[in-house]
C-alpha cells in the first residue's frame, strides 16, 4: 500500500520509471524520498538523494534503507556514504515523517530553521519555506541545504522543500520563502530556478535578504527563456512518427 502510494509520487515524466525510497532515521522516523525528474536530466533528484537530504535537514541520521520500483540511481554510493542497512523492521512499525507545519508566522520560522541547515563545506545556512494547502488551511514545508559530503550531491534549500512537499503528497501551491542571510540577496541558485519553473511555475518566491529587506518575484520571472523541450516526454516520443 505505502509502496504503490509513493510510487505513484514519483515525478517521472521523462523515464517513466517509478523509483521510491524509505530512509529510517535514528530519531525513528521513516523519511519518504521519490525520483523527481527535470528536463535538464543532470538536475534530477533520485528517491535515496531525496530521502537521505530529507532525514539530515531534520538533524537527524540515516540508518537503514528500503526502495521500491527502479534502483534509485547512485543507490550504492549513498549506502556506502552513510553505511546504511538493509531496513527490517516493518515500515508500520515507524512513523512516517511528514514535513508539513502549521504556523501563524512562518517568517520567524524561516530564521529558527537556518539552525538546520547542514553546512560543514560552506557555513553558509539557507532556509526555504513552500506553502501548501491542507484541509483548506495553509501549511509550509520546509527545507534547508545540505551538504552530506560530495558537493555535487546535496540540495539547495529550495530544492529540500520541493522534493519533501512530493515526497510527502503536497501539492505546492503558493509562494516560496527564501532566507540566505550571509548572501548579499537572497536569491535560487540557476538549478534550483530550473527545478521550480517545472514543479511550482505559477507560483511567487519571495526573497529575505540578509540586511532585513525583501523582494518578491513570479518564478517564471526568474527564468526567462528557459529550457524545455516536449521531445523529452516519453508519451510524446513513443508517438512520433517513424522516419527509419
Ligand atoms: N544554496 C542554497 O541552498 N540555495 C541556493 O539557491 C544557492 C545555494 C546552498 C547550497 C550550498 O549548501 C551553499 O548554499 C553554498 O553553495
Amino acid at each position: 500500500m505505502l509502496e504503490k502510494t509513493l510510487l505513484e509520487r514519483s515525478h517521472v515524466p521523462f523515464s517513466g520509471q517509478g523509483s521510491a525510497c524509505l530512509i529510517e532515521g535514528k530519531k525513528g522516523f521513516l523519511y519518504p524520498g521519490v525520483r523527481l525528474e527535470i528536463s535538464s536530466f543532470p538536475i534530477s533528484i533520485s528517491s535515496v538523494q531525496a530521502a537521505v537530504c530529507s532525514c539530515l535537514a531534520n538533524q537527524d541520521e540515516p540508518i537503514s534503507v528500503k526502495w521500491f520500483g527502479n534502483k534509485p540511481e547512485l543507490f550504492d554510493f549513498w549506502c556506502d556514504l552513510f553505511r546504511l542497512s538493509e531496513m527490517k523492521k516493518q515500515a508500520e512499525s515507524l512513523s512516517l515523517y511528514d514535513p508539513m507545519i502549521s504556523t501563524s508566522d512562518p517568517d520567524i520560522l524561516l530564521q529558527t530553521l537556518l539552525d538546520f541547515a547542514v553546512t560543514p563545506a560552506s557555513d553558509f545556512p539557507v532556509s526555504a519555506l513552500l506553502e501548501i494547502h491542507v484541509n483548506d488551511q495553509t501549511a509550509w514545508v520546509p527545507g534547508v541545504n545540505v551538504e552530506p559530503g560530495p558537493w555535487s550531491l546535496g540540495l539547495c534549500a529550495e530544492r529540500v522543500a520541493v522534493s519533501r512537499a512530493l515526497s510527502a503528497g503536497y501539492d505546492p501551491s503558493g509562494i516560496m520563502k527564501i532566507h540566505a542571510p550571509k548572501a548579499e540577496f537572497s536569491s535560487p541558485c540557476g538549478a534550483c530556478r530550473q527545478v521550480l519553473f517545472e514543479t511550482m511555475p505559477n507560483y511567487d518566491l519571495e526573497l529575505f535578504h540578509g540586511d532585513g529587506s525583501r523582494s518578491r518575484h513570479t518564478v517564471f520571472d526568474l527564468l526567462p527563456m528557459s529550457f524545455l523541450s516536449t521531445s523529452l516526454q516519453k508519451d510524446l516520443r513513443e508517438n512520433k512518427p517513424d522516419h527509419s
